[in-house]
C-alpha cells in the first residue's frame, strides 16, 4: 500500500485510485455509476474489503478471551487498530480510543455516562443551529433526564455559526459544548480550536462530532484541546458499524461505563463487580473486530495517499460544481467561506426527491431529503435539499455528468 503520490494528484494518480475502488466500474441502469453521495457512506478500497476477508477467512476468533493461537491473532489486530487511531488521532494514549458503533453511539456515550450523573437543572448544554439530529436529539434526551436547558447558537445565510452569538451563549452555566467540526448538511468548517478555547474559558468541556470532517482534514486532538472527539469508519473508507470516541483520560476514568456485560468487567459477583480500566470499560460485549481491522485499513490507505493531495482534489471538485451550480442558476443552500466538499442545492421549486429520482435514472448517486437535519432546513425555509458530496475519487467528469441532467429535469417539470 505505498502509494505516495504528490501534494497534487495527476491524472494518472486519479486512475490508479479509482482503480483501488471496485465499486467505481459498477453500473446503474447500464451507465458508469457516479457516486456522489461520500458524506452519507464512503466507497471502500480493495485493501479494507480483503482485510475483512482475511480475518474471516484466516483468523476469526474473539477477542481477549481466548488463549489459542487465533484468539490472540485477533485480539493483536484489534488493539493495533486502537493504536493505529490514537496515533491517527494524535490522541497521547491509545486507551483514549474507545470503539463504538459509531458517531452516535459515542455521542450518546458522552452524554449519559459524562452528562447524567453531572448535569443539574439549569445548567446548560450549548450546540449549534447546523448539527446533525445525533447531536442534538441526545441532548434533548440528557436535558429531559436533568432538567438541564438545551441553547442553540444560530447562523447567519451562508451558514456559519456567528462568533458573536456563540460567544454570547456561553457562560458559567454552560458545562458542555457539543459542535460540529463540519456541517454534513451545508459543507461548512467550523473554527472549532477557538471556538473550544471560547468554551474552556467558561469551564465547559466540548464534544465534537468529528464525523464530516475525518475524511477530509486532519485532526490533531491535543492541538485542539477538545474533550471528547467522535467519528465514524463508514464516513473514512472503512466498514459499517464502528466509530470512535476519544476522550481526555481523566474523564474517561471518572465517567461510569455506558453498558454492562462481558468483555467490561475485572470480576463479578451478586453483591459487587468491579469494572474493567479504559478502554475496556466502555466496550461491553464482542466488539466489532473485523470493523476494527478494516478501519485500521483504511487509515493506512488515507495515509498512503496524503491528506494534502486529498484536500487538493477534493476543493477542486467543490469549486467546480458551485462554479456549475451558479451557472445553472441553483440555489446553493449553505455558502459558508470555509467550507469542504458539499454542495446542497435546489433546483427552482422542484422537490429534492424528484431531482434524486432523475438523477438516479442517470446512474447519479445523491443524498435527498432533510440530511437529518431538520432545524437547519427550517433555517433555511426549505424542506429538503440535494446533497452532492465529493471524495478524492471523484473526478470533473463525474461532476460534469450531474450538471448534464438538471436541464432534463427542468423539463420534465416546466
Ligand atoms: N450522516 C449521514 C449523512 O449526512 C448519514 O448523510
Amino acid at each position: 500500500m505505498d502509494k505516495h503520490f504528490g501534494k497534487v494528484f495527476s491524472p494518472s494518480d486519479l486512475r490508479e485510485i479509482r482503480n483501488d475502488f471496485p465499486i467505481l466500474k459498477v453500473k446503474i441502469k447500464h451507465r458508469p455509476l457516479v457516486y456522489l453521495d461520500n458524506a452519507a457512506t464512503s466507497q471502500k478500497p480493495q485493501c479494507v474489503i480483503d482485510a475483512l476477508d482475511r480475518y474471516y477467512s484466516h483468523y476469526n476468533s474473539n477477542v481477549h478471551r481466548g488463549l489459542h493461537e487465533l484468539s490472540e491473532l485477533a485480539t493483536t489486530a484489534y488493539e493495533q487498530s486502537r493504536q493505529r487511531v490514537a496515533h491517527f488521532l494524535k490522541a497521547k494514549e491509545s486507551c483514549q480510543i474507545i470503539f463504538v458503533k459509531g458517531t452516535t453511539e459515542a455521542i450518546n456515550l458522552v452524554a449519559q455516562s459524562y452528562g447524567r450523573p453531572l448535569l443539574k437543572k439549569d445548567d446548560e448544554i450549548l450546540i449549534t443551529a447546523l448539527e446533525h439530529h445525533s447531536n442534538i436529539v441526545p441532548w434533548q434526551v440528557l436535558c429531559e433526564q436533568t432538567g438541564a436547558k438545551l441553547r442553540v447558537a444560530p447562523i447567519n445565510l451562508q451558514g456559519e455559526v456567528i462568533q458573536e452569538e456563540y460567544e454570547a451563549c456561553l457562560s458559567e452555566k454552560t458545562k458542555i459544548v457539543a459542535l460540529a467540526h463540519i456541517s454534513n448538511a451545508l459543507g461548512t468548517i467550523l473554527p472549532i480550536k477557538a471556538m473550544i478555547a471560547k468554551a474552556r474559558a467558561v469551564g465547559a468541556i466540548t464534544l465534537i462530532d468529528g464525523a464530516q470532517a475525518i475524511p477530509h482534514l486532519r485532526v490533531d486532538v491535543q492541538d485542539l484541546d477538545c474533550d471528547f472527539y467522535a467519528f465514524s469508519a463508514h464516513k473514512v473508507y472503512g466498514p459499517t458499524g464502528i466509530g470512535v470516541l476519544y476522550g481526555k483520560k481523566e474523564l474517561l476514568e471518572a465517567m461510569p461505563p455506558y453498558q454492562g456485560g462481558g468483555e467490561m468487567i475485572q470480576s463479578v459477583s451478586f453483591e459487587k463487580t468491579v469494572y474493567q480500566n479504559l478502554p475496556h470499560k466502555f466496550e461491553a460485549g464482542t466488539p466489532h473486530i473485523e470493523g476494527a481491522i478494516g478501519l485500521h485499513v483504511a487509515l493506512d490507505y488515507l495515509h498512503s495517499l496524503g491528506y494534502e493531495g486529498i484536500a487538493h482534489q477534493e476543493h477542486e471538485l467543490l469549486l467546480y460544481a458551485t462554479e456549475l451550480a451558479h451557472k445553472h442558476h441553483l440555489r446553493i443552500i449553505g455558502e459558508a467561506k470555509e467550507k469542504t466538499s458539499i454542495l446542497s442545492f435546489m433546483v427552482d421549486n422542484i422537490h429534492a426527491h424528484d431531482v434524486g429520482t432523475i438523477l438516479n435514472h442517470y446512474g447519479i448517486a445523491v443524498r435527498v431529503g432533510h440530511h437529518c437535519a431538520m432545524p437547519l432546513m427550517e433555517f433555511f425555509k426549505v424542506p429538503s435539499t440535494v446533497r452532492a458530496s465529493f471524495a478524492f475519487y471523484n473526478t470533473q467528469d463525474e461532476i460534469d455528468a450531474l450538471f448534464e441532467v438538471i436541464p432534463k429535469v427542468r423539463e420534465v417539470f416546466q
